[in-house]
């Protein structure tokens, strides 16, 4: 394992070797389009591609240049929402199906690895999640209850945790978890879509959804790819403007990867129920002559848009890490990312509620965008297939946002809260006062300003209005970007789109 030079903010997963791709350069038609080279878009593309479908992906990054490279790819059915919380909202037969769902997209990843002979490091592991107080301990047993109550028969309550350090009170044993390198399996993944006669086109950014029996994707350059069916599997679907995103929200987690002896930790994953909670697991040497495990660290979660000072975030965690991990060593990454937390805790996934019946979206993520995707895969296959698939319901993009009420009344609250920032004055008075390679917003006339200082302290100017919904975007330390506190989209320093649901850049400066 090697230290990474340079960056501070370093993701464990790069340098991973891509299939070559190129630009869309031509009009092209087939049968289906996926937009997006994630982990959902990918294993969509590739399922639907082994039913003989003539395929293209579209992708405005690179492959994985989305969350999927940034994912700390635990592969688990012990479900952050609670088994308890699914129970209430959507009853003990869908809570039942929604645990079967995710197993099974562990069981497809690892046949899709085998099949295809990707090395991705896949291992099977227990998950322990674990309680730091009397009424943390509770809620375990609580969740007991809930899994047996859905058929689960063989979680079972610890004593104590593998790990003595990490807490003296029980812990839940969840059994055949995974673990994997994401960027690897998604590597080997696109390969074989190509192999299959599929087509990846990279920095293709798509700016137009034209709906219809034929269906087409039109990129910045003009060229477009017609299909009779869409999948928009863009992490948060660029394609709405508003439905989806009022009943999802966007989150910025953090993760750090630290040295560790090696076999000083037990092999699993590890999760406690704090919130916002931590997520934790290892990679084991893959060399001999290694003499230590990287244990990855996360959590930290706050509301994109809604933290002052974010480097904070990875403070915290490398403090939480050195107090439940003495034995942890040097700090070798760290990096962030962003999850799209459903307001019931169940990813949106089907036909999209406002493209007629061909267009797809996968969306909703939360911290199981890994499982979510791959059950996309499967889930909009047999839709576009016109088989039956027991998950269809329960995934429903359509259904209420209700059903979690107060959740969802939280959430959009939380978005409204956002409308002050017009009245505000700026974070400074004006451009002068921003420093290099720093951004500030700042108040001119009755518009704001995002105001982006380069290294050689040239100031760029760009409207701070998201172009979604009309928000006041904030300034991300930690990233270098411009991100919006309503439902998530991100921009570079110049105002480039990054992250949707937005598909246009910042405008100019007023
Ligand atoms: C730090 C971190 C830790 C995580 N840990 C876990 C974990 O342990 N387990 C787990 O299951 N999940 C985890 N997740 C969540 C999981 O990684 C993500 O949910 C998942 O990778 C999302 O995959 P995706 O395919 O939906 O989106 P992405 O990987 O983001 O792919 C979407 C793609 O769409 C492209 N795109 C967007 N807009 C356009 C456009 N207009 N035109 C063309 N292309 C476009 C993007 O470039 C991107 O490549 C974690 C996430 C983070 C950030
Ligand atoms: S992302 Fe919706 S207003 Fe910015």
């Amino acid at each position: 394992m090697k230290r990474e030079s340079g960056s501070t903010l370093t993701a464990w997963m790069n340098h991973v070797k891509l299939p070559s791709t190129h630009p869309l350069g031509e009009n092209v038609t087939c049968d289906v389009c996926v937009v997006g080279a994630g982990i959902a878009g990918l294993t969509t593309a590739y399922l639907l591609a082994k039913e003989g479908k003539r395929v293209v992906v579209l992708d405005s990054k690179e492959i994985g240049g989305g969350e999927t490279s940034r994912t700390t790819a635990h592969l688990s059915n012990a479900l952050d929402e609670r088994y308890t919380n699914l129970i209430k909202t959507f009853g003990k037969e869908s809570a039942r199906l929604a645990c079967q769902s995710h197993a099974q997209a562990i069981d497809k990843i690892e046949e899709i690895a085998k099949a295809e002979s990707i090395d991705c490091d896949f291992v099977r592991v227990d998950g322990y999640l674990f309680a730091n107080n009397r009424e943390e301990e509770e809620n375990l047993l609580q969740e007991l209850e809930a899994v047996q109550q859905i058929g689960w028969a063989d979680v079972v309550l610890r004593k104590k945790s593998p790990v003595g350090t990490l807490t003296a009170l029980p812990c839940l044993q969840f059994p055949n978890q995974g673990r994997i390198h994401a960027m690897k399996y998604l590597a080997g993944l696109a390969q074989a879509f190509l192999n299959l006669g599929g087509k990846i086109f990279t920095d293709s950014h798509v700016i137009d959804f034209q709906p219809g029996m034929v269906t087409t994707a039109v990129t910045t350059t003009g060229h477009a790819v017609s299909a009779n069916h869409m999948v928009v599997a863009t992490n948060t679907p660029v394609n709405h403007r508003f439905q989806i995103h009022t009943k999802q929200a966007p989150y910025r987690t953090y993760a750090i990867g630290v040295q560790i002896p090696a076999n000083s930790v037990e092999d699993a994953l590890y999760w406690d129920t704090q919130d916002p909670y931590h997520y934790i697991r290892l990679q084991k040497n893959t060399t001999s002559e290694e003499q230590y495990d990287l244990l990855i660290v996360g959590g930290e979660d706050h509301k994109t848009g809604q933290h002052n000072h974010p480097i904070e975030c990875f403070q915290e965690l490398i403090r939480w890490t050195r107090l439940k991990f003495p034995m942890a060593e040097d700090v070798l990454y760290q990096w962030s990312g962003q999850v799209f937390e459903p307001v019931d805790g169940l990813a949106y996934i089907g036909r999209d509620p406002s493209h007629g019946e061909n267009t797809f979206i996968a969306t909703g993520d939360s911290g199981h965008g890994m499982t979510h995707g791959t059950i996309a895969g499967m889930l909009i296959t047999d839709l576009i297939m016109s088989r039956p698939n027991a998950w269809e319901k329960l995934y429903d993009p359509s259904r209420s946002g209700l059903k979690a009420a107060g959740t969802f009344i939280k959430e959009n609250m939380n978005v409204a809260a956002q409308i002050k920032d017009y009245l505000t004055s700026g974070d400074v008075g004006n451009p002068m006062q921003v420093m290099p390679g720093t951004g500030k917003i700042i108040r001119k006339g009755a518009s704001k300003v995002a105001v982006y200082c380069d290294q050689d302290g040239i100031r760029h100017q760009c409207s701070a209005i998201c172009p979604h919904l009309g928000c006041v975007v904030s300034w991300n330390s930690v990233e270098s970007s411009w991100d919006c506190p309503c439902h998530g989209s991100r921009f570079d320093p110049f105002g480039k789109v990054i992250t949707g649901p937005t598909k246009h850049d910042l405008g100019p400066a007023e």
